[in-house]
C-alpha cells in the first residue's frame, strides 16, 4: 500500500515537474514510479502507480490533490447530487488506467506480480461527502442517519463503478486486486455491516475468482469478523491489532497481509527487526503476506525501509 510516494527521492524528483494527477495520467511516468520500490528496495510486488479517487472524477467530481490531501469541488450532498453522477466506462473514460497496468505488466515479466486497487464505496463516498479528509465524519454520518436512501443510492453507484474498473485493470492484466476501505474503521459493526459491508461484498461477487481479492480496513480490530464475510481471499489489517489475535479471531479460512506500524521505520533498525520478526512469528509459516499496517510515510528513511525488506527476506520464508 503506497509503495511509491515522498519518502523516495526518486519519485520527488518526478513530481517536481509534474502535478500528481498528472502524474496518474501519463503512462510512461506512471510506471516508472511504480517500479521505483521494486529498484530500490526489492519488495516482492509491484502496486501500479494511481490513487483510490481516479474513479471518482471519471464519475464528474472535481478532485484535487493539495499539500492538505484530496480536495473535492462540489461536495455530494443531497439526492440531486447523487443522480447526476456517471457510472464511467473505464475503457473511454480512464484508458490510462489500462496502459500502465499493461506496460507494467511487459516490463516485470512474470518477476513478480502486479498489484491492481481501488477505494471501497465507504470510503469514496466519504470523500465525496466531507468534500475532503475529516476527523469526525459527521457530514457522511448525518447522512446515513438522516438520508439514508440518499447514501446508499451514492454507495450503490460507486459499487458498480469500482466493480466494472476493477475488471479493466485485470483484464488489463492485474494479477490480484486490493479493495481499500480506510475509513470504514469509523463505523460500528452495525453499521458497518449497513452501509459498507454489503458494497464490498457487491464487487468481490462481481470479480469472482478471476484473481485473488485484498480487503484493507484501517482500524480494523472491531470489525474483523464481519470483514470476513466480505469474500475477500485476504483480510490486510492495520498495526493497533497483534497478528496473533487477527489469527486467533479469523482462523484459518483467510490469509492476512500487515501489520507493521509504518512510525516503526522511523526507529532503530534494532525494533524494526524484532517487531517484523514478532509478526513473522504470529503470522505462522504460510497465508500471510508482510508489509505495513499502513501507508509509508513522507519522513520514513529509505535505509529504514530497507530495513524492513531485507528482514523479511531473511527471516520470512521457510
Ligand atoms: O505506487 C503506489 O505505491 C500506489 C500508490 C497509492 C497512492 N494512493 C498514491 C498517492 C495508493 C495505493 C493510494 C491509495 C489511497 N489514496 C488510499 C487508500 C490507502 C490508504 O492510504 O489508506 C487513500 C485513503 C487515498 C487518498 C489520498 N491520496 C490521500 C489521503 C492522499 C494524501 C496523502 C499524503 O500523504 O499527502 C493522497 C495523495 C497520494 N496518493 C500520494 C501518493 C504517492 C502523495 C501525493 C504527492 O504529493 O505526491
Amino acid at each position: 500500500m503506497r509503495q511509491a510516494g515522498r519518502y523516495l527521492k526518486e519519485y520527488r524528483d518526478i513530481r517536481q515537474k509534474v502535478g500528481f494527477l498528472e502524474l496518474c495520467k501519463n503512462t510512461d511516468l506512471a510506471a516508472e514510479v511504480s517500479l521505483q520500490p521494486l529498484r530500490i528496495l526489492g519488495v516482492d510486488a509491484v502496486i501500479f502507480f494511481s490513487d483510490i479517487l481516479i474513479p471518482v472524477e471519471a464519475m464528474g467530481v472535481g478532485v484535487e490533490l493539495t499539500d492538505k490531501g484530496p480536495e473535492i469541488a462540489n461536495p455530494i450532498r443531497a439526492a440531486r447530487d447523487v443522480d447526476a453522477l456517471r457510472i464511467p466506462d473505464p475503457a473511454t473514460e480512464v484508458p490510462f488506467v489500462g496502459s500502465i497496468i499493461k506496460k507494467l505488466r511487459q516490463e516485470l515479466r512474470d518477476e513478480v506480480p502486479l498489484i491492481g486497487f481501488a477505494g471501497a464505496p465507504w470510503t469514496l463516498a466519504s470523500y465525496m461527502v466531507e468534500g475532503g479528509g475529516s476527523k469526525s465524519f459527521a457530514e457522511i454520518k448525518s447522512l446515513a442517519y438522516r438520508e439514508p436512501r440518499v447514501l446508499h443510492a451514492l454507495l450503490d453507484k460507486l459499487a458498480s463503478t469500482i466493480s466494472s474498473y476493477l475488471l479493466f485493470e485485470i483484464e488489463a492484466g492485474a494479477q490480484v486486486v486490493q479493495l481499500f476501505d480506510t475509513w470504514a474503521g469509523e463505523l460500528n459493526r452495525s453499521d458497518y455491516e449497513e452501509f459498507a459491508l454489503p458494497y464490498t461484498q457487491k464487487i468481490f461477487e462481481a470479480i469472482g475468482s478471476r484473481v485473488p481479492r485484498i480487503l484493507y480496513l484501517n482500524g480494523c480490530a472491531t470489525l474483523l469478523e464481519s470483514m470476513a464475510t466480505s469474500g475477500a481471499d485476504v483480510i490486510s489489517i492495520d498495526w493497533r491489532i497483534s497478528m496473533a489475535e487477527a489469527r486467533k479471531r479469523l482462523g484459518d479460512r483467510v490469509a492476512i497481509q500487515g501489520n507493521l506500524d509504518p512510525c516503526t521505520l522511523l526507529g532503530p533498525r534494532e525494533r524494526i527487526e524484532t517487531r517484523t520478526k514478532e509478526i513473522l512469528e504470529q503470522a505462522g509459516p504460510v497465508g500471510h503476506i508482510l508489509n505495513l499496517g499502513h501507508g509509508i510515510l513522507p519522513q520514513t528513511p529509505v535505509e529504514s525501509a530497507r530495513a524492513f525488506i531485507e528482514c523479511a527476506k531473511t527471516y520470512g520464508r521457510g
